[in-house]
């Protein structure tokens, strides 16, 4: 990325999350049920226990990290990072000192030292990267983790291959910049990631489009786009989303 791109691009996710801030965790149960949140982090932490350490990536308001600090008892270093200084505000009222919190963005490198973390995990960050810059993230993530640590991230994608999810698709892409790939791409990108060993994705259908469509939630991107594919004469029912888990390790010994 040039200088002048990544200053575009960092305008560009700042304004929308910090739009997205204002109502952020009520929109996200609204989008996925809150039962399906909880289900996401709980697999995201699953190899988390007291004395490890985590980053999370994209920490957004720190509800992950706020599972993590429950989990961990105080023994473990918890680390958030965020491009957006409004959704570093939520997770500092989320998590007062619990967690350390750093303003940064991952598609310019992570600024911590390497082997320091027993976890990462990404939760619905992927989807906001430039496509160059999905497979330095992954470098870096297994420069940062320990031997036989391990990355676990949750990546929105389409679930379908149809006209109208084209169209999300490249509306997403022009006017936030948000890459939803297709499952099936998805999926080969993933597992093509040098280094990680144990790699596995799983695929299982997301709400978050269909309840876009209700205009239940305050955050109106989705619905709006949504709303431009009906009134170009196609079925905005026909956008189906889900998510894409995904887990790998770095070997021990590596
Ligand atoms: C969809 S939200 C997800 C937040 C949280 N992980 C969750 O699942 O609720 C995406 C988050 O990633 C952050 N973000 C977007 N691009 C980023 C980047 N390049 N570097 C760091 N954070 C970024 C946004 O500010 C936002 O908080």
């Amino acid at each position: 990325m040039t200088q002048l791109e990544n200053t575009d691009y960092i305008t560009l996710k700042r304004s929308v999350y910090g739009e997205y801030s204002r109502a952020y965790d009520e929109d996200r149960v609204r989008f996925v049920s809150g039962t399906a949140l909880a289900e996401r982090i709980d697999w995201a932490l699953g190899p988390l226990q007291p004395g490890k350490n985590l980053l999370d990536l994209g920490c957004g308001s720190g509800r992950l990290l706020r599972q993590a600090v429950d989990r961990t008892g105080g023994k473990s270093v918890l680390t958030g990072l965020d491009l957006t200084p409004d959704m570093l505000a939520l997770a500092r009222s989320e998590l007062g000192g619990d967690a350390t919190l750093v303003e940064g963005n991952v598609a310019a490198g992570l600024p911590f030292k390497n082997q320091s973390f027993d976890l990462v995990t990404s939760l619905n960050l992927v989807q906001d990267l430039p496509a160059n810059a999905v497979s330095s993230l992954f470098d870096g993530v297994y420069r940062l983790l320990r031997p036989g640590g391990t990355f676990r991230a949750v990546i929105p994608c389409m679930a379908e291959r149809n006209q109208a999810a084209e169209l999300f698709r490249e509306m997403s892409q022009a006017r936030v910049a948000m890459d939803f790939r297709y499952a099936d791409d998805l999926r080969r990108l993933l597992m093509g990631m040098p280094g990680f060993v144990g790699a596995s994705t799983e695929f299982l259908p997301s709400t978050a489009a269909a309840n876009a469509a209700k205009g239940s939630v305050r955050f109106t991107l989705f619905a709006d786009i949504l709303g431009d594919i009906k009134s170009l004469g196609l079925d905005p029912r026909q956008v189906q989303q889900g998510v894409i888990f995904f887990s790998g390790n770095r070997a021990l010994g590596s």
